[in-house]
């Protein structure tokens, strides 16, 4: 781990974000998206068209940095999904579809792209409703996975970091709102919560 990234003050939020020690710092996630590019890239070699999806927010940032390393055919579409109430409710149908992919995608080959996965439900719900269209393939590519939270148990083909239940921010990932465009990834401290 590295020390305290540079302040990003000014430069990346609608308020000055303060200094937060790094769990993951930009080396690393860049070196980590590098190895789940290459990995995705030798796998779908000569398979045809990739169709990213990735779930908003969350994982603009991560889809964006991926994505321009892919060298094999593909294209983006983006899904947003309220999980409003998931994380306490019980109910597992308390993720919705708030906006859906442009184009169909039956047929293709699909890997939803999420920032991270917690207690499961959102990626369920997104495989749920990806199968239902027939594409040729589907996979799962998550930045990170908080195993500790699982409530529904999903397969991640591609993982970037298994983290400990910890309220993380940067790189896309929010509190209220604030910290999604820190370039690193940090615990966010209760004092700020
Ligand atoms: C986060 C994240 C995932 C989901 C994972 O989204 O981006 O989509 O939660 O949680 P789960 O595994 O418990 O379902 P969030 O609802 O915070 O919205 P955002 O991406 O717009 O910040």
């Amino acid at each position: 781990m590295s020390g305290p990234a540079e302040s990003p003050t000014g430069q990346n939020g609608i308020t000055a974000q303060p200094l937060l020690e790094p769990l993951f710092s930009e080396k690393e996630i860049e070196t980590r998206v590098a190895r789940l590019a290459s990995r995705i890239n030798a796998d779908y070699a000569g398979r045809g068209n990739l169709v990213l999806i990735g779930v908003l927010k969350g994982s603009f940032i991560f889809l964006s940095d991926l994505a321009r390393r892919l060298t094999i055919p593909h294209r983006v579409e983006f899904i947003a999904v309220s999980s409003y109430g998931a994380r306490e409710s019980t109910d597992p149908e308390s993720v919705r579809l708030l906006m859906d992919v442009r184009h169909a995608v039956t047929g293709d080959h699909v890997m939803i792209v999420e920032d991270i996965v917690d207690t499961g439900r959102t990626l369920a719900y997104l495989l749920r409703l990806m199968e239902a269209r027939r594409p040729a393939s589907l996979t799962t590519c998550t930045l990170l996975h908080k195993p500790d939270r699982t409530e529904e148990v999903v397969a991640i083909d591609y993982l970037g970091f298994t983290i400990p239940d910890v309220w993380v921010v940067g790189y896309g990932l929010d509190y209220a709102e604030q910290y999604r465009t820190l370039p690193y990834i940090a615990d966010l401290p209760e004092e700020l919560r």
